[in-house]
């Protein structure tokens, strides 16, 4: 009996130390528990009314993918309403990539997140690093973006992610850190929140980190997003986004903690986005 007793203790005192020793990754086994991937494409200044045809082919194919995965197409804000239309009923969702904190008022050529689920959007894209430097926006207004996105029950797929200069000089994780306090509300949950590491050095430019970078970074915005959002914070989506293309997606896509990607050039035609998303086929 007393045998028995010690060896429950000892039994004990293992899983304990196996406790400690997996504590830093058990956000990735809670995520690999519960997540869905999500492959988004962010169609950014690309895309006419005749681009519908694309859509349609991605629709296609998004099918045998659809218990797997969620897909997602961000048009710009010109074609959200026709392709909520062409896409409702389908695999694919529709998201936007930019909103105003404002509900509504006196701002010429903005768009509130009012307009963009009027018009079919089911989440929006805030923070993307074009913007940030393109329309010099903050951490604080994209931070007032993403609660816009909230108010109307919008997923707000909030981007960060480190310059060249950053990253050569040691900084990338500061960085991050200081870019995730600073745009995200508080009260995240992941039917709320995606987040998109998005190394500004690796966007449209044919270049990626390595797997083991991206396995540095997104653990350690899993373990910030633990930190603050206890509950949740295993389970909100963390994109890895940046040249990613059929030929890589497997690489990039199969690292610890990376559920799914934010695709810009690549979602532009239905074969590539299909085809990156076929890694989680
Ligand atoms: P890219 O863009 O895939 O063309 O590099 C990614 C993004 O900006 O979201």
């Amino acid at each position: 009996m007393q045998l028995k007793k010690d060896q429950l203790r000892l039994w004990d005192a293992g899983i304990a130390v196996a406790g400690l020793i997996t504590a830093r990754r058990r956000g990735f086994y809670m995520a690999a528990a519960k997540v869905t991937p999500l492959v988004a494409g962010n169609w950014k200044m690309n895309g006419l009314t005749a681009s519908r045809g694309e859509l349609t082919k991605m629709i296609a194919g998004a099918g045998v993918l659809a218990s797997k995965i969620e897909l997602m197409v961000c048009p710009p804000a010109t074609l959200i309403a026709i392709f909520s239309d062409a896409a409702k009923g389908s695999a694919i969702t529709i998201g936007a990539q930019d909103c105003d904190a404002a509900a509504s008022g006196a701002h010429t050529g903005d768009i509130s997140a009012e307009m963009l689920a009027d018009a079919g959007a089911r989440a929006v894209i805030v923070g993307h690093s074009e913007r940030r430097s393109d329309h010099h926006e903050t951490d604080a207004q994209v931070r007032a973006k993403a609660q816009a996105a909230w108010r109307v029950g919008l997923t707000a797929i909030v981007c960060v992610g480190e310059q060249r200069a950053e990253r050569e000089a040691g900084k990338t994780l500061d960085v991050v850190g200081r870019q995730l306090d600073g745009s995200l509300p508080d009260g995240a949950t992941a039917a709320k929140l995606v987040i998109a590491y998005e190394p500004v050095w690796a966007i449209g430019t044919g270049l990626t980190p390595t797997p083991a970078n991206v396995a540095e970074v997104h653990a350690f915005i899993r373990q910030q997003l633990n930190t603050r959002f206890a509950g949740d914070g295993g389970t909100i989506r963390i994109l890895y986004g940046g040249s990613v293309k059929p030929d890589n997606a497997r690489e990039l896509l199969t690292v610890a903690e990376v559920n799914g990607a934010l695709v810009g050039g690549a979602s532009l035609r239905a074969d590539d986005f299909l085809g990156i998303a076929a890694v989680y086929r």
